[in-house]
């Protein structure tokens, strides 16, 4: 009897031990860092830079700068997936606070929403099947290039289909571009190199640089007037300093097809 209840006692006091614990964590800096959230919007639909990998889990090279960013500004991250064409829109509707979906930054898009600095640049490629190997934009007569719906390629290639005689096919997701691609539905996709080498590379594809592009650098998103702008952009020079953003373009060999 002595014996149980001593267990007893030993047993009680670990379980207080255990709340005491847990009290104190909840108390530590970190809780205060936790109740500020930052939501952020992507389109998972575009390796390296943003995906969903087999467990369904969205990384790239932005979801991991995103983190880094949110912990430096003491926020927790919360991501939201959707079409890439809905981004702005949530960004002024307020839904959202920032947007990391390897957007570039363009003139029109400045009239919507603010942008950081800019964290990448990468030109423009188009793949075909191998077997088709379109190598130049005059091969593209009479034939359907596929494009995201939304993106600065969907307005360059109806640009150049003026020139090249060719009909842009949108769709709304880049996986599902590559698809059609895949099976036959368009004869080409136009796309940021950076993703259409790991396509090209994947799927065996063969892929040739747009000589035409000019190409805008990627930057973070915001609501237009957004305070987040300034800290963000503090936040990017300081991990810019530490070596950080080099380290992630290796992570996700970004730098392998970027441009001046
Ligand atoms: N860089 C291009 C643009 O800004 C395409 C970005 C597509 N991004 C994505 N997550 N699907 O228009």
């Amino acid at each position: 009897m002595k014996k149980q209840f001593k267990i007893m006692v030993m047993f009680l006091s670990f379980v207080l031990l255990l709340a005491a614990c847990g009290k104190s964590n909840d108390m530590s800096s970190n809780s205060s860092k936790n109740d500020k959230v930052l939501k952020m919007a992507t389109s998972a639909d575009f390796k390296p830079f943003e995906s969903r990998d087999k467990e369904g889990n969205i990384v790239g090279f932005d979801i991991d700068l995103a983190n880094l960013i949110a912990d430096e500004l003491g926020y927790k991250l919360e991501i939201q997936d959707m079409n890439f064409d809905g981004l702005i829109g949530a960004l002024q509707s307020k839904r959202v606070d920032m947007v990391m979906a390897g957007m570039s930054t363009t003139e029109k898009r400045k009239k919507n929403v603010d942008f950081s600095k800019e964290y990448h640049r990468s030109g423009e490629m188009f793949l075909s099947l191998p077997d088709k190997k379109i190598e130049s934009l005059e091969s593209l007569e009479g034939k359907t290039v596929g494009v995201q719906l939304g993106t600065i390629q969907e307005e360059g290639a109806n640009e150049l289909s003026k020139k090249y005689g060719f009909t842009v096919k949108p769709v709304d997701n880049a996986g599902v571009l590559i698809q059609e691609l895949l099976s036959n539905r368009v004869d080409a996709v136009y796309m940021d190199s950076v993703v259409a080498v790991g396509y090209r590379d994947e799927q065996g594809l063969f892929g040739f640089d747009d000589p035409t592009t000019s190409s805008p650098g990627m930057a973070i998103a915001f609501p237009k007037g957004s305070d987040l702008v300034d800290d963000v952009n503090k936040a990017l020079d300081k991990l810019e300093k530490e070596g950080k953003i080099k380290e992630l373009k290796e992570k996700w060999k970004l730098d392998q097809v970027a441009i001046e």
